[in-house]
């Protein structure tokens, strides 16, 4: 087992709000994975940031009237903002245009750059390239639309299709017209940098099939079917000024910039050099995450991320040759929403601003993160895209966390406050059920911990919920409230076992629902540390509980909107 890991979930662009499919895909899962690494006393450091380079950002500041610096800057810290209300939490949120973050990123961008050109992977080459004529200027990828070569969807961005998720060549592109003006684009020549990905692909053929059984087969066997095909060269510079400048002393790089995805990813690097910086350790101390082999290195991305993370971003670090490769890849699929009976894509251009999905909705509505946090659980596009149903959401809360989990919780709780002092009654008398229900318990735990090792994180709070149907069950069944009066050795036995019960329930809940998790840490008397990823001994008899509260709010038809 690694010594620590980095977890790293992938930057989001900063020219768009927050929506649930984004936390679901990538966000979520990744925080969970770091609370439940250091629920075990596991080292571990979760980065993230802004993508705030490349032509995503300018096309907005074009759309919005504005600069890319100022859209960058808004929806760099909405985003930081919304994370932080449903409790994601990173040990670092920098962004890759942010003044806090820039210098640095720039350097190991610029340096990363140089390594490889040193090395001679990149091949410089005139080129063709799609220009407005009415707006003066290149199309990078993305400011071009047009047909699909490969599946013939009609919109696909000039970089990537959104229905087929390859990458495309936009010359090949049918009928190319430019994003910036609507206007049919036409051929011009330029001059850019290819990173030589052919070279790579027998050692990422090698490294990709090592990972056969420890990587999800969809990330796989996508990545391996694209070296099959044969991996393009792939220009890593751009015609547009915003972003970074490539590092080169040849007339020909003036006024390029590096391709936002070669800087992106470095961008998991430079922000960990900050955050040891920020923490008085030195810059120098990120190689200890990014070299040492000791070091566990988890991506956690969406779909549409799988090509640079499981090929391009590899072939970089093999490239440059300092860095470990990944250890794990963990890509989801996307999130659809149900509206108005219809399912729908989730997008900035056709989701009505005030949906559920907007994550400042949400949390603008006072509603608990914790309640997100587990319907996106329950939904985790894990094998295949799911939906987002704002009438399924409120059924779940009410009928298995607030029915089910919060319920339970309750009962014991306020059962224990008021017949036993508000401390843990003897389980002297304790039955073959008593003992039967907590090594359930146990088991769920082991199995839940099980599914978080491979990143099975539906199954594992599947689990946790097992265990939470299986107490409210055995509470009905038990019924303390009869033997409270003529069996009190009884009774006593029952409440000792719920409140175990209780805290096997909050360490399962820990990483998932880690709210609610330290709001039952209190209601039983003890902080977070209750919360450790191991079997607890048994609290003393007569330990003293907090006070009881309600877990989880019941939600009323429409209260998401
Ligand atoms: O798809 C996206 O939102 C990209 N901005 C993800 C970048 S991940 C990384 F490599 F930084
Ligand atoms: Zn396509």
């Amino acid at each position: 087992m690694a010594q620590r890991t980095l977890v790293t979930a992938a930057l989001p662009y900063s020219n768009n709000r927050l929506h649930v499919g984004h936390v679901a895909g990538a966000y979520l899962p990744a925080d969970t994975y770091v609370r439940y690494l250091r629920a075990c006393g596991r080292e571990a450091a979760f980065i993230c940031g802004s993508d705030d380079n490349g032509v995503a950002i300018e096309i907005s500041a074009l759309q919005e009237q504005s600069t890319p610096a100022q859209i960058a800057g808004h929806y760099h810290d909405c985003q930081a903002r919304d994370f932080a209300g449903l409790r994601i939490e990173f040990d670092v949120y920098g962004g890759t245009h942010h003044p806090d973050y820039v210098e640095l990123h720039e350097r190991f961008s610029q340096d990363f750059f140089r390594r490889i050109h040193a090395g001679g992977y990149f091949t410089k080459r005139r080129t063709r390239q799609l220009y407005d004529p009415q707006a003066g200027r290149f199309l990078p990828d993305r400011f071009v639309r047009g047909v699909c070569h490969h599946c013939g969807f009609e919109r696909a961005s000039g970089d990537q299709c959104d229905q087929c998720t390859q990458m495309i060549d936009p010359l090949l592109l049918k009928n190319p017209v430019s994003a910036i003006t609507g206007r049919p684009a036409e051929v011009r020549e330029t001059t850019h940098w290819y990173l030589r990905l052919g070279a790579f692909e027998e050692p990422l053929r090698a490294w990709l099939e090592s990972k056969q059984g420890q990587w999800r087969p969809t990330v796989l066997n996508f990545a391996l079917g694209q070296i099959k095909q044969g991996l393009p060269e792939r220009s890593m510079t751009r015609d547009i000024t915003w972003g970074v400048p490539v590092p080169l002393d040849d007339p020909d790089a003036a006024g390029k910039v590096l391709y936002v995805w070669f800087d992106a990813p470095i961008g998991y690097l430079s922000f960990t050099a900050a955050w040891c910086a920020q923490q008085g350790r030195g810059t120098d101390a990120y190689r200890a995450w990014w070299s040492d082999p000791a070091t566990a290195i988890v991506h956690f991305i969406g779909e549409d991320n799988t090509v640079f993370h499981a090929l391009t971003w590899p072939a970089m670090l093999m490239a440059e040759q300092q860095y470990q490769l990944p250890t794990q890849v963990v890509a989801n699929n996307f999130m659809n929403l149900r509206l108005g009976g219809e399912i729908r894509k989730i997008s900035k251009s056709s989701t009505p601003a005030d949906a559920p999905v907007w994550v400042e909705e949400y949390l603008k509505r006072g509603l608990d993160p914790d309640a997100l946090r587990y319907y996106l659980t329950t939904q985790a596009p894990e094998a295949a895209r799911t939906t987002f149903d704002p009438e399924e959401f409120i059924a779940r809360n009410n009928g298995e966390l607030v029915a089910a989990l919060g319920n339970f919780v309750n009962r014991s709780l306020t059962f224990a406050a008021r017949y036993f002092d508000g401390r843990k009654p003897d389980a002297a008398a304790a039955t073959e059920a008593d003992r039967a229900l907590l090594a359930r318990g146990t088991a769920a735990l082991a199995a839940a911990g099980r599914c978080l090792d491979e990143f099975r994180f539906r199954a594992g709070l599947e689990e946790v919920m097992g265990f939470a149907r299986a107490c409210n069950e055995y509470f009905s069944a038990r019924a303390p409230w009869a033997s409270r009066k003529d069996n009190p050795a009884d009774c006593a036995a029952a409440i000792a076992t719920c409140v175990e019960a209780c805290r096997l329930l909050a360490i399962g809940m820990g990483p998932y629902l880690p709210g609610a998790a330290r709001r039952l840490a209190n209601m039983l008397g003890a902080d977070e540390r209750l919360l450790r990823w191991q079997v607890p001994e048994p609290l003393p008899v007569g330990h003293r509980l907090g006070p009881p509260a309600i877990l989880f709010a019941k939600l009323e038809p429409g209260a998401l909107g």
